[in-house]
């Protein structure tokens, strides 16, 4: 195999070749993050992945993340080639929202505004009224809430239920989960919590209830990265994907992070903080795409036009 500088050195190269820009997740490789950052792309939430995919001029997105990600940039920018290392990468939150049963739930409740996290299909979006990400669910739900609105909300139940508590909105809910998040525990948080009485806790609401009560900061990736730069402690328990301690790190020097607990002896679950479909995103994978152009997104040109326009009500909300 290639070393790790050369192939560097030759993603680096076939950037810009292709006109290529890189847009990568907080969860993927650290190394892929550095790349994104050192050629002019950017490493960032769903939120920040969407809007810099859709503003720059570039012709080609590689889009280092997973299959919503990657077909939200097409959607905003359906002139533009959009890459992916790995056109398996999906998640358990696309997977557990099918289509057709999302649609039969809608029209089951036609009362309701349709609100759907960015983490499911184009088609599903195409279904949608509104598309959130974790950094604004919670504000566009209050908007909506504040009209008197009903909201029927997809996929994740536990993003979803920290949304309805805070708001107090009249809110149905889809009963997905994050495979990633859901295994988070409350009780060995609490017990680690006390071996760490100056940590402070960052929950991505991904997380379960119990989680996010124990919680000094709730957000987004990005607002989670906010946090540990500006929350005045030594200390940080991190309740996310275990990818976004690269970025904290580095944002945060000095300070130390600990993963939050995600079994009854973390010792034997080193990984179950990592995102697998995140996790196939590599360098090598990535300069093979770049070189051959194999693994293009695509969306069906017509669902693609009903899905912006939950997507751009979004990006209009934020502006
Ligand atoms: P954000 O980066 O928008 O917080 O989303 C997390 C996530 O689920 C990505 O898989
Ligand atoms: Fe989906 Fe969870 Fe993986 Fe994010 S971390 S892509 S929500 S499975």
């Amino acid at each position: 195999p290639e070393e790790k500088a050369e192939l560097k050195a030759r993603i680096k190269r076939l950037l810009k070749e292709r006109e290529a820009v890189l847009v990568a997740h907080y969860y993927v490789d650290a190394d892929l993050q550095d790349l994104a950052e050192e050629t002019g792309g950017c490493v960032s939430d769903s939120l920040e992945m969407a809007r810099f995919g859709r503003d720059h001029p570039a012709k080609t997105l590689v889009v280092a993340g997973v299959k919503f990600m990657g077909e939200t940039a097409k959607i905003l920018s359906p002139e533009k080639t959009i890459l992916m290392p790995d056109l398996d990468a999906t998640c358990s939150l696309d997977l557990g929202c099918p289509v057709d049963e999302f649609s039969a739930f809608c029209d089951a409740h036609p009362d309701r505004v349709v609100v759907v996290y960015a983490n499911t299909s184009a088609a599903v979006k195409a279904r949608a009224d509104w598309m959130v990400t974790s950094s604004i669910g919670l504000k566009i739900v209050e908007h909506l809430h504040a009209q008197g609105k009903k909201i029927l909300w997809a996929p994740d139940k536990h993003l979803g239920s920290y949304i309805q508590k805070q708001t107090g909105a009249d809110m149905l809910l889809w009963q997905g989960s994050c495979l990633v998040h859901d295994e988070f525990k409350a009780v060995e948080l609490e017990l680690l919590k006390r071996e760490h009485p100056q940590a402070k806790v960052l929950v991505h609401p991904e997380s379960p209830a119990a989680v996010v009560a124990l919680a000094d900061a709730i957000g987004s990736t990005s607002q989670l990265i906010h946090a540990a730069q500006t929350m005045d402690a030594p200390e940080f328990i991190v309740a996310t994907d275990n990818g976004i301690l690269h970025k904290m790190k580095a944002a945060a020097p000095g300070k130390i992070f600990i993963d939050a607990p995600t079994a009854g002896n973390a010792a034997t679950c080193k990984s179950c903080a990592h995102c697998p479909w995140m996790a196939m995103n590599a360098l090598q994978n990535l300069a093979d795409v770049l070189e051959t152009g194999k693994n293009e997104v695509h969306v069906d040109p017509e669902i693609g036009r009903k899905a912006t326009v939950c997507i751009d009500r979004m990006l209009d909300f934020a502006a």
